[in-house]
């Protein structure tokens, strides 16, 4: 916190701040994912590699919460703030109060939607509008263009960018396959408790009952999972039954890829961990960053995964 002392520190500290001189508060969203836990991780792995003191919180999935977490940094005069907004909307008033305290913040993973865009440095994540629209083109390019298929949608956290930007993708992949149609949609708060809850639900429906082609698209792979733990608890055999989309490419949808019980995942990479404390690094050296900052995502499904699957379950 060398540069809330004096002007000279300052300077000396813009020229040539190591790892050891600066605190970074994180405030994580909570461990509702296998995705979220690889995040974690891959940011305090990082963060002890290089030697740099982290403060990091968990909301526990409440934006009041990581909100609070944010006011805490700031009182506590860390020197740069990351995190993954729980939700897109509501956060001005206390990144106004980062800015005012000559604070940086780099969101992670997620976006914020704000008009002010002076109120944070810079995102870094994936796209999610391309995941959605990936998970559209390989169920296009397995079911062909002519087919009819009803789609129950699991929705994430609602308000959230990964869950308004999958459903926007996916909504825009299919819209020129009109036999595609999203006959139910609803969260399942990216929990796999949740996305069991969900499919119980939609098993029941009429829509269910009468079609004749079923997918299921998760904005993320732990609902997917939890939705097929539903489908066997109602006797019904997921890899014949349905087809089965998850986004994040954990490896339990892996496994679950191997085991026939779910078709394809699009990947959404949680190992953040390098690519945040890079930019952390670059900022407290006083250089510029680009206003976003992608990692690259790709597709898995029962071809690839097999021979994939080893490997996963070292990442995450
Ligand atoms: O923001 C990324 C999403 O958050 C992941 O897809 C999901 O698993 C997590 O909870």
């Amino acid at each position: 916190m060398k540069k809330v002392i004096m002007g000279l520190a300052v300077f000396a500290f813009a020229l040539s701040a190591s790892a050891a001189d600066y605190v970074v508060g994180f405030a994580q969203t909570g461990a509702e994912s296998m995705w979220r836990t690889a995040n974690t991780d891959s940011i305090k792995s990082e963060a002890a590699k290089r030697g740099i003191n982290l403060v990091f919180s968990d909301a526990q999935q409440k934006q009041e919460n990581q909100i609070r977490a944010i006011r805490s940094f700031i009182a506590q005069g860390v020197d740069i703030i990351g995190f993954p907004p729980i939700v897109e909307s509501g956060w001005e008033p206390v990144l106004q109060e980062a800015k005012e305290a000559g604070i940086p913040v780099i969101t992670t993973d997620r976006r914020v939607n704000t008009s002010d865009e002076s109120l944070f440095l810079t995102f870094l994540g994936s796209d999610f509008v391309a995941e959605g629209k990936m998970a559209a083109d390989w169920l296009i390019r397995e079911l062909g263009c002519n087919v009819q298929a009803d789609v129950f949608e699991l929705v994430g956290v609602v308000g959230a960018a990964p869950s308004i930007d999958r459903k926007k993708g996916f909504e825009d992949g299919i819209a020129n396959t009109p036999g595609i149609k999203i006959v139910k949609s609803q969260s399942g708060d990216f929990t796999r408790a949740k996305g069991k809850e969900v499919m119980e639900a939609f098993i029941k429906s009429p829509e269910w009952t009468n079609s004749k082609q079923r997918v299921v698209y998760g904005h993320n792979d732990d609902m997917v999972l939890g939705a097929i733990q539903a489908m066997e608890e109602a006797g019904i055999d997921p890899s014949s039954e349905a087809i089965l989309i998850g986004i994040d490419g954990v490896a339990d949808a892996f496994q679950a890829i191997v085991d026939g019980k779910m078709h394809c995942t699009i990947e959404c990479n949680p190992l953040l961990g390098p690519q945040f404390f890079d930019l952390v690094d670059q900022v407290m050296n006083g250089k510029t960053l680009p206003r976003e900052v992608f990692s690259v995502d790709g597709t898995y499904d029962y071809f690839c995964a097999p021979a994939l699957l080893p490997l996963r379950k070292t990442l995450y």
